[in-house]
């Protein structure tokens, strides 16, 4: 049977993320590394030797002219997710693209658009969908364990926690805490719930804390010609689904927070939960009872990774659904364009 033949563009700290995914692949016979590429010509060299890339490239174009890929995974700064997922598709290959899809609703509609035109799958990077705790409160989801779900809590804060470098250069990543970390926790809990459509959000942000930590020892010097540290520190906001649902969002890089608090929470008519601890509030017979489902439910980075190459490559087989299709990646962008422009002019912002 032809093997799957995989490439990868950008080669930086995610995509060490994808490769231990397309390793185990690799392993059982299953798929065929054949290239890799990334703009530092000293860093793809490097990478391809540790992976066993027989070819690499310092241009995705290139790769993609020269090469016959089935899958392509984009790991690339936000940025450029746009034109290596675009490019990838136009050379035949089905793309698993990182998160935040793009830098905004506009290229992420393109995106989904040229996949469609090339009838070729595109992915999102929605890792948390992939988790076993997502599985754990799917499951209970679909019994119906708690009944409507009408009120969730996403959060994602960090006390002093911006990745640096272009993380903190809104040219090249977007924005900040919301389009990086709350993204992910946005995504996961829209997913349990069943992806309603959003249909408004009001937001704030706010930059008090990362712009002067950027020159401090608590957090990064900016050398001269290294990006610039602008985007927000804090971001908060409500939004909207057309199935009832509101969703309040949290997410930080700098907040004077003790330690970094990362959940999803979810209220229903029957019961509410806490993705990270799995304990189910509920009911019964005129009491208030917890419980804590069988089996295991933590979510864990590398085996989620797993799973979702995984799940990439099955379903760009046809073997199995994808499980965070584009189509979920421009609603996302779209609620994240609502917040920030909501934040920017102070009133709630319609999502069409
Ligand atoms: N799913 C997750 O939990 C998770 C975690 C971290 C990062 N990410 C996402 O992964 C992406 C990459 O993040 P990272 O931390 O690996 O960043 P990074 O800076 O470590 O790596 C990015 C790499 O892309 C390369 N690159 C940039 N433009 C390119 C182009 N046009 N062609 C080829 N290579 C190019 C850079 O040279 C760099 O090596 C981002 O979108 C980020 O949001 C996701």
């Amino acid at each position: 049977m032809k093997k799957t033949r995989v490439g990868i563009i950008g080669c930086g700290g995610i995509s060490h993320f994808h490769m231990n995914g397309y390793k185990e692949l690799e392993a059982e016979g299953r798929i065929e590394l054949v290239s890799c590429c990334d703009i530092d010509s000293g860093k793809v060299a490097a990478f391809a030797e540790k992976y066993g890339f027989p070819r690499h490239y310092t241009d995705a174009a290139e790769m993609m002219k020269n090469e016959e890929l089935d899958c392509v995974s984009v790991c690339v700064w936000n940025s450029a997710h746009k034109d290596c997922t675009i490019t990838a598709l136009r050379g035949g290959a089905n793309v698993l693209c990182e998160k935040p899809m793009a830098l905004n609703a506009k290229e992420a509609q393109e995106m989904y658009d040229e996949a469609k035109k090339a009838g070729k799958l595109l992915q999102l990077g929605f890792v948390r969908r992939f988790g076993e705790d997502a599985e754990a409160v799917q499951k209970l989801v679909s019994e119906g364990t708690f009944g409507d779900i009408y009120y969730a809590k996403a959060t994602y804060l960090r006390q002093n926690g911006c990745p640096g470098g272009w993380f903190g250069d809104k040219k090249f990543s977007g924005g900040g805490p919301l389009i990086d970390l709350g993204v992910h926790v946005i995504d996961l809990t829209r997913y349990l719930a069943g992806c309603p459509k959003p249909v408004s959000a009001y937001g704030v942000t706010y930059a008090n804390l990362g712009m002067h930590r950027a020159e401090s020892e608590m957090g990064w010097h900016v050398e001269e010609g290294e990006h610039p540290y602008n985007v927000e520190d804090l971001c908060a906001a409500m939004i909207r689904f057309d199935n009832g649902l509101t969703m309040s969002i949290e997410a930080s890089f700098n907040l004077n927070i003790e330690g970094d608090v990362g959940d999803v929470q979810l209220f229903g008519t029957r019961a509410g939960t806490s993705v990270n601890t799995l304990r189910v509030l509920t009911t019964k017979d005129g009491r208030f009872i917890t419980f804590t489902p069988e089996g295991e439910h933590s979510f864990r980075f590398g085996p989620a990774f797993g799973a979702e190459i995984r799940g990439f490559v099955d379903a760009s087989e046809g073997k199995a659904p994808c499980k965070a299709p584009a189509e979920d990646g421009v609603w996302l962008m779209k609620i994240i364009d609502a917040i920030y422009e909501s934040a920017r002019t102070g009133v709630s912002v319609e999502i069409k």
